[in-house]
């Protein structure tokens, strides 16, 4: 009697084990494909990529006020991209602008606005760039700047004065979707690094609603990214919701066209 339930319990605890693993990697993949998500609302492949180069694999030229730097490999190659690090390590690259090793990051990466990623939304990224990435062995140039404007020091100084951390905290008064909307605008979609005028040292003045100067239009790469406050005549007001998503789609509307490195940003909304 005994010996013939065996094969049964056993045949049970086999297939426990493999739902359970399945499921496991279920979780994992659904865990995957939501970092791939957010990596496309924070626009992480658009600096991470030069043209015509690997994706993701870095080299892109920025414009600093005081020389070019050229954007990072954060694909998981350990060598030479971002596969040695830790969570907490990429968490902090990503929101306090500081590198595996220590140094600090110039704020062309725009960590002044990932601070707001929540650590849900972290976890997810972080999978998806250590697990959906490709890893492309491709070394890191170094910036084109000279001794001593490359001493990347003062950025520590920086960072205690402009630096707000924390991570978006829902405001009360406003709805979920309000919440839902500022917390993307805000965090990932670092939509004032280019839409915000800066300061005399590079800082947005004004990282959220809270700043008369938020969102009023900035100038970058000799572009004008325009003034995207419900303004009336300079600025959205007379946009309907359906304009707005129109031209984050499409790139054009009724009333404007897109062109500068605001395209850069409509190609990979399109992609989602
Ligand atoms: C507006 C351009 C821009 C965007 C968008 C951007 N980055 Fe960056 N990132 C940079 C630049 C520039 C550097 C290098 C800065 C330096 O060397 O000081 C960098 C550096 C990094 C580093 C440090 C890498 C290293 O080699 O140590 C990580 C990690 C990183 N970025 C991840 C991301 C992720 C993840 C996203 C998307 C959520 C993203 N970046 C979006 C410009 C950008
Ligand atoms: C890399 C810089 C950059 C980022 C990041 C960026 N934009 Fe833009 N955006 C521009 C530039 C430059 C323009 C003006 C040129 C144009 O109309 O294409 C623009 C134009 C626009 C317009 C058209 C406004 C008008 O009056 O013509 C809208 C709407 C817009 N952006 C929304 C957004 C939103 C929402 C985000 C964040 C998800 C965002 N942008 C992030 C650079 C950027």
């Amino acid at each position: 009697m005994r010996n013939a339930f065996k094969p049964l319990v056993a045949a049970l605890c086999a297939s426990g084990a493999l739902g359970m693993m399945s499921s496991a990697r279920a979780a994992d993949d659904a865990l995957v494909a939501r970092g791939a998500y957010l990596a496309k609302a924070g626009d992480c492949i658009a600096c991470h990529s030069a043209p015509r180069g690997k994706p993701l694999a870095g080299g892109l030229p920025m414009m600093t006020p005081v020389g070019a730097i050229y954007t990072t490999n954060i694909t998981p190659d350990p060598e030479t991209g971002i596969g040695r690090y830790t969570e907490e390590e990429f968490a902090r690259a990503l929101r306090e602008g500081v590198a595996k090793d220590g140094h600090n990051l110039y704020p062309a990466m725009p960590y002044p606005s990932y601070a707001k990623i929540n650590d849900e939304d972290m976890h997810a990224l972080y999978a998806y760039f250590m697990q959906g990435v490709t890893p492309v062995k491709q070394a890191n140039r170094e910036p084109d700047m000279k001794w001593p404007l490359n001493m990347r020091w003062p950025l520590k100084v920086w960072n205690a004065v402009f630096l707000d951390k924390g991570i978006y905290q829902n405001k009360t008064g406003k709805d979920v979707a309000w919440n839902r909307g500022a917390y993307l605008i805000q965090g990932l979609g670092h939509c004032g690094s280019c839409h915000t005028p800066r300061g005399i040292a590079f800082q947005e003045k004004g990282l959220d609603e809270s700043s008369g100067a938020y969102l009023t239009g900035g100038l970058l790469d000799n572009w004008f990214a325009s003034n995207l406050t419900g303004e009336h005549n300079t600025g959205l007001g007379r946009w309907s919701e359906q304009d707005i998503a129109t031209f984050l789609k499409t790139g054009a509307n009724a009333h404007a066209s897109a062109f500068g490195s605001m395209t850069s940003v409509i190609t990979t909304a399109r992609r989602n």
